[in-house]
């Protein structure tokens, strides 16, 4: 992952917990404590590194730090130079959601190295919407739980997530349901 990606752990973490619990988690992870590099493409083993540590020493399962981090992510990918430069403006939640294959295709332009993640929206008979989410990666589910709640609760919403079709579990990809606690007019 771009250290952009690193750099968020880290920037959580410090926000959160403290420089010490950092120290700690990098220690455990067996990573340098420096910034990372935003522009540089990183091995994912050293996220997975730092999220394994971050789990253990906050005493969360890896599911729970990931879907915390994710939702962390949302509001701090886009107080980034780079988010700042991308327009995540959708006017809803929903056409917010459709944007994403085109906002990471436009950070693609300038981190070319970039390994996007795939969503398509699909409208169900029944009025319910289904997210389909696809990655080279595997084990992410559980951050995209996570940044869902962080975008809907940018847009005032709070939505309920159900992990209907599981990736671990040998699917191609992973679909989640998506339905609005809230007043849909709120978005
Ligand atoms: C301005 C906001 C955002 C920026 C700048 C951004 C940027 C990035 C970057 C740099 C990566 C690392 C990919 C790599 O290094 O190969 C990434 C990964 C990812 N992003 Fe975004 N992102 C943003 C918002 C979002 C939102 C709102 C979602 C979903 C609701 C999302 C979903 C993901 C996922 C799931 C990954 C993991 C990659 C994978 O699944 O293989 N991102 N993003």
């Amino acid at each position: 992952m771009y250290g952009l990606v690193n750099n968020g752990v880290r920037t959580y973490v410090i926000e959160n917990h403290g420089k010490a619990c950092w120290s700690a988690i990098c220690a455990k992870a067996g990573v340098d404590e420096q910034e990372f590099e935003t522009m540089t493409a990183y091995d994912d083993a050293v996220t997975n590194a730092m999220v394994g540590a971050l789990s253990e020493t906050l005493g969360l399962t890896v599911e729970t730090a990931l879907e915390v981090f994710g939702r962390y992510w949302v509001g701090f990918a886009q107080s980034t130079a780079i988010g700042k430069l991308i327009d995540m403006s959708g006017d809803t939640f929903w056409d917010r959601l459709r944007g994403l294959d085109d906002m990471h295709e436009r950070i693609q332009n300038t981190m070319p190295e970039l390994d996007p993640p795939g969503f398509d929206l699909e409208d169900m008979p029944d009025g319910s919407r289904r997210l389909h989410y696809h990655s080279s990666r595997n084990g992410l589910a559980p951050m995209v739980v996570g940044l869902l709640h962080g975008l809907a609760e940018e847009c005032g919403l709070e939505v309920r997530i159900d992990h209907l079709v599981a990736k671990a579990d040998g699917a191609d990809h992973d679909v989640f349901g998506l339905s609005v606690m809230t007043s849909e007019a709120a978005a």
